[in-house]
């Protein structure tokens, strides 16, 4: 059987957290087990370290460092979440993995040899059988990041929020690129539109991919909510 590893990839603001929460409310009201999780993070350990990576302290000694946090978040998160949970046989719905750090740290000045040995340590070979990219052009993304800063405070934003157009500009261009090279994997969805229509997207790449009944329709779920999640704030 397919594993059913999905992750969830794209700039900031493009809506992910609620697209994975739609997705886990349509897989669960059909009974089925429902992991979500996000990185970094998502096992006790690699939430220890997401504290000090989105705190910038990591980055301010040197982007080597930031690059080996991340890749041993992911371990840990691997190791003690993802593939317990899908030899189980459950759903694994991650916020974020390997293209972020593909995209996010590729645009430093870090050895692409470190980045991608670093990928087969953290992930021992396990890669995601669909990977979901949530684009929108970059000015819309940096609208939404503004409007979430206005509403809580600007302090809370971490620091891979407050970079500027041209920055937000490249990673788009980073995860296009990804999913240009790897097609089996990836599949592009605007998220540039309402979130119905997002949530039905999402929902038919992946039940093109896995087999899920289509005369199902995620709008009729949004009140259920069972999966099991690690991705706390
Ligand atoms: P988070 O608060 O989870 O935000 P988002 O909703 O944007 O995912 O912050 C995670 C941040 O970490 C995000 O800005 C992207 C960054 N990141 C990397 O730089 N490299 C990585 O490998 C991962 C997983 C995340």
């Amino acid at each position: 059987m397919k594993k059913r590893f999905i992750t969830f990839e794209g700039g900031e603001g493009v809506g992910k957290t609620t697209q994975i929460r739609r997705l886990a409310d349509a897989l669960t009201s059909r009974g089925e087990d429902v992991v979500v999780t996000r990185e970094p993070g998502g096992s006790p350990g690699a939430e220890a370290i997401r504290h000090v990576l989105l705190s910038g302290a990591a980055r301010e000694i040197g982007d080597d460092l930031e690059v080996l946090l991340f890749a041993a978040a992911r371990s840990d998160h691997v190791d003690h979440l993802i593939r317990p949970a899908l030899a189980r046989g459950a759903w694994v719905l991650c916020d974020r993995f390997i293209d972020s750090t593909r995209v996010y740290q590729g645009l430093n000045d870090i050895d692409p040899d470190l980045i991608s040995s670093l990928e087969v340590v953290a992930t021992d070979g396990l890669l995601p059988s669909l990977t979901i990219i949530l684009d929108m052009p970059a000015t819309k993304s940096v609208e939404r990041i503004k409007a979430r800063a206005l509403k809580e405070s600007e302090a809370d934003l971490d620091h891979f929020e407050r970079e500027d157009i041209a920055v937000h500009r490249r990673r788009r261009s980073g995860f296009l690129a990804i999913a240009k090279q790897q097609k089996d994997r990836c599949v592009v969805i605007s998220a540039n539109t309402k979130e119905d229509v997002v949530a039905d997207r999402v929902f038919e790449a992946v039940s093109s991919r896995f087999d899920l009944d289509d005369a199902y329709c995620p709008r009729d779920e949004q009140n259920a909510s069972n999966a099991e999640v690690h991705a706390t704030t």
